[in-house]
């Protein structure tokens, strides 16, 4: 499967940051835990060479724990700041002011030093579709928050929001970065519901996340769905429709005249996945743990 997806108004979103970014100090950047590299925007480095970075592992309660500080270790030792996040019950956003002082503290010494007093850092913002931006951005500024109006210089679209005095938040739309060089960043964004399903086949997206599922999380396929296939047996088509259609059972997914419905019992299972019903499921890992290269 093939996946390409960069609508017009993506490009002028990705306009929008490059102008924004004079403006502010810091990068907070929205993953998903369970991809932490596949949701990452690579045009965000390319942008923000010069800021400091703080990325937010979000829906850390859908990934593996183990993972999670694996990851957050793999990023600190590329320079980035890391909080692992659950931005839907809240927790983990109380350490984010505190890591945001300590990654801006030279901006702050800087200002103190020139008689400037608490102007705020500000910080914008970015994460691809899906991954959470909004539901973040709502629990951690809350009712506490003014949207102000534009700002002069601040590019239509993007919104700042004042948290508080040390604090301010500039919006910006989720992007997708125009092509994937590597396919499987692509299906990884689609398991996870980060490209539109609609431009998707969900039978074959299925058999791809049953394909990683069955060589890393076979216990789960097993206890969920009762989905059994000898070890040694290479995991392609046949195997692949045989699970499928094991999830169809299991879950009494039929057509008339009693065929399996394979495109209901796709959309089941990777909606299983989505929500967390198989467990915290990370999908992707770190190169040094894995041997393999990562690429957008
Ligand atoms: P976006 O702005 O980045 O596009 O994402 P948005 O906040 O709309 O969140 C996308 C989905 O992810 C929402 O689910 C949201 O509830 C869920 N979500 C966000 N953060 C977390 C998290 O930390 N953990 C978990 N488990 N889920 C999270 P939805 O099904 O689209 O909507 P809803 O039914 O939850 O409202």
């Amino acid at each position: 499967m093939n996946i390409q997806w960069y609508p017009g108004h993506m490009t002028k979103a990705k306009r929008a940051m490059q102008e924004d970014l004079k403006l502010i100090d810091l990068i907070i950047e929205i993953v998903d835990a369970r991809i932490p590299y596949s949701s990452r925007n690579p045009d965000i480095d390319e942008l923000g060479k010069q800021k400091s970075r703080l990325i937010l592992l979000n829906k850390s309660d859908l990934a593996s724990e183990t993972w999670n500080d694996i990851w957050a270790k793999w990023f600190q030792s590329q320079g980035f700041y890391v909080v692992k996040v659950n931005s839907k019950s809240g927790a983990g956003l109380k350490q984010i002011n505190s890591v945001v002082q300590e990654a801006c503290k030279e901006k702050i010494e800087r200002d103190k030093k020139r008689g400037i007093l608490n102007r705020p850092v500000r910080a914008m913002v970015v994460g691809i579709p899906n991954v959470g931006k909004s539901t973040f951005i709502n629990s951690f500024a809350g009712k506490a928050c003014t949207k102000t109006g534009n700002k002069p210089g601040v590019t239509k679209g993007n919104q700042w929001i004042r948290l508080h005095k040390s604090l301010e938040l500039l919006d910006t739309p989720g992007i997708l970065w125009p092509r994937f060089e590597n396919q499987e960043v692509g299906k990884r964004l689609a398991f996870i519901g980060s490209i539109n399903d609609e431009i998707l086949n969900k039978e074959e997206l299925a058999m791809e996340l049953l394909r990683f599922m069955m060589k890393q999380y076979p216990e789960v396929l097993k206890e969920r769905y009762g989905i059994e296939w000898e070890q040694s047996q290479e995991l392609g088509d046949v195997v692949l429709n045989s699970a499928l259609e094991q999830i169809a059972k299991s879950r009494s997914c039929l057509l008339k005249g009693n065929e399996y419905d394979y495109k209901k019992a796709a959309n089941l299972f990777i909606d299983d996945y989505r929500s967390g019903r198989l467990g915290r499921i990370t999908l992707e890992f770190p190169p040094e743990e894995t041997g393999e290269a990562l690429k957008r």
